[in-house]
């Protein structure tokens, strides 16, 4: 252990507890490294409890969130407030209507040239790809639509209209043209849609904004209508948005900056979104991560500071995350790091595909397993060629599937580290020990959601679809 590269029973203020020695001295075993992590655990493994749950209150550093349960704001948020930093929660689809805001065009350059290339994550993160799709097509014309009109709002309209709501409005475009003596004209909206798109790509030469004005146009009054078809995927992907009054007011403003994770060391982010709204939601999420990690990126931790730690409890539910992997790849250097928590790897496979679900485990600095599967349990015992014991360094071989699915190791967190020798710890809830840290979460604003127009600032007029030639 002395020697151990990954693995330490030293703290830091970037340690990690992975669980604690298994012999009578019952240390806690710390990763303190920038790489990411991963934790698979069937239902019911301890792994929000003995893993989450025990670093969020143990854990200084800045750190976003995903709760699926709630659980890890009501366990953690009052104690991380008391002692670590601020505390945000953003939970869209709260019934109480308590939640604090972010939108993602507040973190969108206006300049054109940077707008484009920073809307190419809605188009991504909004609409991921489907791992067993073989044509993505159609797919890629939706993103290419979204981040046409989403890089259309970035740079022509006035901040109140910078939002989620309006992108949805503006592909809520009618492609119905009517058609008199062979010429077919457009619906007023439509056309100052259009216009502007092609306007804007023209005057800051980007050439692929008019390409998407010029494919809808073409459409319209064909028998096929593809721009519609197209149109419509988007569409269906910004529905929440559209359609939901408190989802309007949650993405109208922010409430904090991705940066201040960085410039106030032990701020956390909860995403609070239960299983059953994740599949309308997710795209959101994803974004949201997404900008978090990319602007975080590009400001990198001071020395001696604790990576910003992304501790993704059921990440399987947000889908396929491709671009959160690069974080394994390029964010030890930024400090960034990212815990990921599975039940299963087959979980892993059906949402990125066997390919890049296999590369996931491969790449994580740490991998832990609690109360494994069949298949979790063989990869485990073939691994295990021999362990040691973390006191006398002695060397032993380990067991069989069957033994490690069985009673000896029930209580057991099995840890496989670069450059380490596995180790076996004992998984220890956070309730055994630290319940005593529990605190009530700090009041979570309840925002107004008012009959006034969905998405424009209470000052502004009203406004329709895109105000083409005043703007550009
Ligand atoms: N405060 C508590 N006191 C006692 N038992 C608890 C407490 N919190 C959770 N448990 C129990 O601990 C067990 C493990 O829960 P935990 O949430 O850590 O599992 P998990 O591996 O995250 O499961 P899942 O994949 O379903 O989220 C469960 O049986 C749960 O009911
Ligand atoms: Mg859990």
């Amino acid at each position: 252990m002395e020697n151990a590269a990954s693995l330490s029973l030293d703290w830091t203020p970037a340690s990690l507890t992975l669980g604690f020695t298994d012999d009578a001295s019952q240390r806690p075993v710390y990763f303190n490294g920038n790489e990411s992590l991963i934790t698979a655990g069937g239902p019911g493994s301890y792994k929000t409890t003995s893993q989450v749950i025990r670093n969020l209150l143990t854990y200084p550093g800045s750190a976003i969130v995903l709760d699926v349960k709630g659980e890890l704001w009501e366990q953690t948020a009052g104690h991380r407030a008391a002692h670590f930093g601020p505390v945000y929660r953003f939970s869209p689809a709260d019934k109480d209507q308590r939640s604090h805001r972010y939108n993602p065009f507040d973190f969108i350059s206006d300049d054109p040239a940077q707008a484009t290339a920073d809307c190419d994550a809605f188009g991504y993160e909004i609409i991921s790809d489907n791992p067993d799709t073989r044509d993505p097509y159609w797919q890629n014309r939706a993103r290419n639509f979204l981040w046409a009109f989403a890089t259309m709002i970035a740079i022509s309209t006035p901040k109140s209209l910078r939002n989620l709501a309006h992108l949805a409005q503006c592909l809520n475009i009618s492609t119905i043209g009517t058609k008199e003596d062979g010429v077919i004209t457009l619906a007023s909206s439509t056309e100052a849609a259009l216009k502007l798109l092609s306007a804007l790509g023209d005057k800051h030469d980007i050439p692929d904004l008019r390409a998407v004005s010029d494919a809808i146009r073409a459409g319209i009054g064909l028998h096929s209508n593809r721009g519609e078809s197209i149109l419509d995927i988007a569409r269906n992907h910004l529905a929440p948005f559209s359609q939901r009054r408190f989802v309007q007011e949650v993405t109208r403003t922010s409430d904090w900056h991705p940066l201040d994770f960085r410039r106030e060391t032990g701020t956390t982010l909860y995403l609070n979104v239960s299983t059953s709204d994740l599949p309308s939601f997710s795209p959101l999420l994803r974004l949201m991560i997404y900008q978090h990690m990319r602007i975080l990126l590009d400001h990198v931790a001071a020395p001696g500071e604790p990576p910003i730690t992304f501790f993704l409890d059921e990440l399987p539910q947000l889908g396929n995350f491709k671009s959160i992997l690069q974080m394994q790849a390029v964010g030890r250097s930024a400090g960034l790091r990212l815990w990921m928590f599975v039940q299963n790897l087959r979980q892993l496979y059906t949402a990125y595909g066997l390919e890049a679900g296999r590369a996931i485990p491969e790449d994580a600095r740490v991998r832990c397993y609690m109360k494994p599967d069949e298949s979790i349990a063989e990869h485990i015992a073939r691994t295990l060629g021999e362990t040691e014991n973390l006191f006398t360094g002695e060397r032993r071989s380990l067991a069989t599937a069957a033994e490690i699915r069985g009673p000896k190791f029930r209580n057991k967190t099995f840890v496989f580290a670069s450059e380490d020798y596995p180790v076996i710890l004992e998984r220890r809830p956070a309730f055994q020990d630290l319940g005593y840290l529990v605190q009530e979460p700090p009041e979570v604003p309840q925002l107004r959601t008012s009959n006034a127009h969905p998405f424009a600032s209470d000052d502004e007029v009203e406004q329709d679809t895109p105000k083409p030639e005043t703007e550009i």
